[in-house]
């Protein structure tokens, strides 16, 4: 795919993928895929939401806020337009729509700016904490994928996430600078987002596709605890448990000796809970 650098938009096109070269026989009859696709889809075009509200509680930060309008708003919602015309490619039937409108009605009382960190630099390494998460998911898709142009997707979106990363966490080291926190502080927060990473967005994204597909009328806690099981063997076989601990401590800037004590550890801990 082509590259472009700065602060010119998305790196990459949809246009770039070859949608007319998907293998639709090596993935459309498995429906955990079509799930966590068209889930991960109405998650990431949600991002003109999070984009408005990161925003506003950034205001005045012109640097800041310039990076979300014009490189992190963008690419977000560009990986959810790739992996809408990917859903719509392998599984055309699925009315993506109507079960993005339901996401967004069920999900948008919980994108409020009054929700975000209690300062600014925690609210950047929380950012980092969810960067984590989702530059990890999508390297677990490339590795996983069935279907080679899935994949190539994938990778292009993971190393957008990768990048989403690395500018949040620039701009954490600098409010940290203007306004320190402790490391005890800052590993509270971090925690608290990790804990969170499992919450809301995931079941009513896979909830909202499931009703559509289905046509049902309820999806159940319970139901997203079934599908949540099944991916959960193969997950743990690809999910990169390693560089995702060692990123979600480098806003603990831990002295490299004790890093070295502590991230096999995290590791062992992580691949037992997920
Ligand atoms: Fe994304
Ligand atoms: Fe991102």
């Amino acid at each position: 795919m082509q590259r472009m650098s700065g602060l010119s938009g998305p790196r990459w096109s949809v246009d770039d993928v070859a949608y007319d070269r998907v293998d639709r026989r090596a993935i459309a009859d498995d429906l955990d895929w079509f799930y966590l696709i068209a889930a991960s889809s109405f998650v990431e075009i949600l991002s003109d939401l999070y984009a408005r509200n990161l925003g506003e509680y950034y205001a005045g930060d012109d640097e800041v806020c310039a990076w979300l309008a014009h490189k992190w708003g963008p690419e977000e919602i560009q990986h959810g337009e790739a992996l809408k015309r990917y859903v719509l490619t392998v599984w055309p039937d699925f009315d993506w729509q109507r079960g993005f409108d339901g996401f967004r009605a069920d999900y948008a009382p919980y994108c409020q700016t009054a929700l975000l960190g209690p300062t600014r630099a925690l609210e950047m390494a929380a950012r980092c904490v969810v960067e984590t998460g989702t530059s990890s998911f999508y390297a677990m898709v490339r590795d996983a994928s069935p279907e080679p142009v899935l994949a190539q997707v994938a990778g292009a979106i993971r190393d957008d996430e990768i990048g989403h990363y690395k500018g949040f966490y620039r701009f954490y080291r600098a409010y940290q600078r203007r306004e320190p926190h402790s490391r005890w502080r800052v590993a509270r927060e971090i925690w608290r987002r990790v804990a969170e990473v499992d919450s809301e967005d995931a079941y009513l994204a896979v909830k909202n596709v499931s009703l559509v597909h289905r046509s049902q009328t309820v999806f159940t806690r319970d139901d997203f605890r079934t599908f949540r099981n099944r991916v959960r063997g193969w997950m743990r076989l690809h999910y990169p448990f390693r560089p995702a601990v060692k990123m979600l401590l480098r806003p603990l800037d831990l002295p490299a000796s004790f890093e070295r004590l502590t991230v096999p550890l995290i590791v062992g801990g992580a691949r037992r809970i997920v």
